[in-house]
């Protein structure tokens, strides 16, 4: 079982102006896939307070798994993918392509998400839009491919020549 932390990332939410909707759909999922939440938090649309918190939650926490919501379109104050480049030494784009990719057969505004995901030390990170459908959407793309990489990256038993059902798809 790994560790997983969700950031909800609005000024909204933070300021207690809207109710966070996208934090708990994450929280969720990942306990439904298997995942020990272990911190939910919120912060403002600030790419300081965003670097803080995901520092924090990699080096400290060591939560393995770092989901994001929220802060990836492109009004001036959406800043979580610049946050998440800016902590981690390595980006890995086929998540969030692999995210944009199924998105696309929901809405074609799925190309506005500038969501990035990156390897900060043991720890993997994922940005995914802000409403509670999107982040849905966004995490059931890559929900069943995210163990493996989670155990390469903690050093487990990881053999890519084993492709299970779930991180295949069906049929596969
Ligand atoms: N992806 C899915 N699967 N479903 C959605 O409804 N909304 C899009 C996009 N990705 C959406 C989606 C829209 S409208 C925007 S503006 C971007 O995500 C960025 O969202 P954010 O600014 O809330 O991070």
């Amino acid at each position: 079982m790994y560790t997983a932390a969700v950031v909800t990332v609005s000024d909204r939410s933070f300021r207690g102006e809207r109710p966070d909707g996208a934090g708990p759909a994450a929280a969720e999922m990942l306990e439904a896939a298997g995942y020990q939440v272990m911190e939910r938090t919120i912060v403002p649309d600030e790419e300081e307070a965003i670097r803080a918190v995901l520092v924090r939650l990699a080096d400290e926490r060591d939560a393995a798994l770092i989901v994001t919501s929220g802060g990836t379109g492109f009004s001036p104050r959406d800043v979580t993918p610049e946050a998440t480049m800016a902590v981690c030494p390595k980006l890995v784009p086929g998540i969030p392509e692999a995210m944009r990719a199924a998105s696309m057969a929901v809405t074609p505004r799925a190309m506005l998400s500038r969501a990035a995901a990156g390897i900060r030390g043991r720890s993997l990170i994922v940005n995914l839009p802000g409403s509670p459908k999107a982040v849905r959407e966004n995490l059931e793309a890559v929900l069943p491919s995210l163990a493996h990489g989670l155990e390469m990256l903690r050093g487990g038993p990881a053999d890519c020549g084993t492709v299970t059902e779930s991180a295949a798809g069906p049929g596969q």
